[in-house]
């Protein structure tokens, strides 16, 4: 069967750019599951949509029109129904919408057989929260990636920063506190390591030696 590494974790915590240089490395295909929840939360403000509406939402959720394309920069676009939403799904709001939604148990079912529709040969690279407990509970290889909260907050910091978005840092500490908590302590799929999940904690590691590590287990 084809393969998937699962690579979960918290807000921050450099999964996304983990996933993508191991995706791009092996030649697999990648999935970034937080995007879905995004799109479905940035779908719900564009057509007026309340996050708190489940029964609004889950049907949304379950006729999400999205499309990742691949720009000649190498950069992911992300479209709802055609129209561009890459910029807006990863604002701070966009990223409340998301974790709100995620804690709809209708809105995570809806979104299930889209995710493993990703898992197509030569295999698959997995970014989210619950890739290796629910998604993909099969997978031969689990990465769970951690780091403090504190760690966490400075890096979201510096890369808005680089955007050009102002921002302070005790709010995005707050925020990804909040973050944390919701999804840790949601009901259906919480934030937890696989119980055959390697745990690999970043906050003092820079993301070759990450890197490094993941690939070791990859060779393992
Ligand atoms: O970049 P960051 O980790 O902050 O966000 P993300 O991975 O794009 O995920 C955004 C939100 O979607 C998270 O805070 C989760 O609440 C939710 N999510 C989820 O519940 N399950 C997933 N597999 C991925 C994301």
């Amino acid at each position: 069967s084809t393969p998937v590494i699962t690579v979960d974790g918290p807000s921050g915590a450099g999964k996304g750019t983990i996933s993508h240089l191991l995706a791009e490395k092996l030649g697999w295909h990648f999935l970034d599951s937080g995007a879905l929840y995004r799109v479905t939360g940035q779908a719900c403000v564009i057509e007026g949509v309340s996050w708190e509406d489940h029964e609004a939402v889950t049907r949304i959720a379950r006729h999400l029109d999205v499309s990742f394309t691949t720009a000649d920069t190498g950069e992911i676009l992300v479209a709802y129904k055609g129209r561009d939403v890459s910029r807006a799904i990863r604002t701070e709001e966009g990223g409340r919408g998301a974790s709100t939604v995620a804690a709809i148990p209708a809105v995570r079912q809806a979104l299930l057989a889209r995710q493993r529709e990703f898992l197509q040969p030569p295999g698959l690279v997995a970014d989210g929260r619950d890739m290796g407990t629910v998604v993909f509970p099969d997978a031969p290889l689990k990465i769970f990636l951690t780091a403090s909260a504190e760690e966490r907050a400075r890096r979201r910091f510096d890369q808005l920063l680089a955007k050009g978005e102002s921002v302070s840092l005790p709010r995005l500490l707050e925020d990804i506190e909040e973050r944390d908590a919701r999804d840790s302590q949601r009901k259906v799929a919480p934030l937890l390591p696989a119980k055959d999940a390697v745990v690999i904690d970043s906050t003092a590691t820079p993301v070759a030696d990450v890197f490094a590590a993941v690939m070791r287990e990859v060779a393992a």
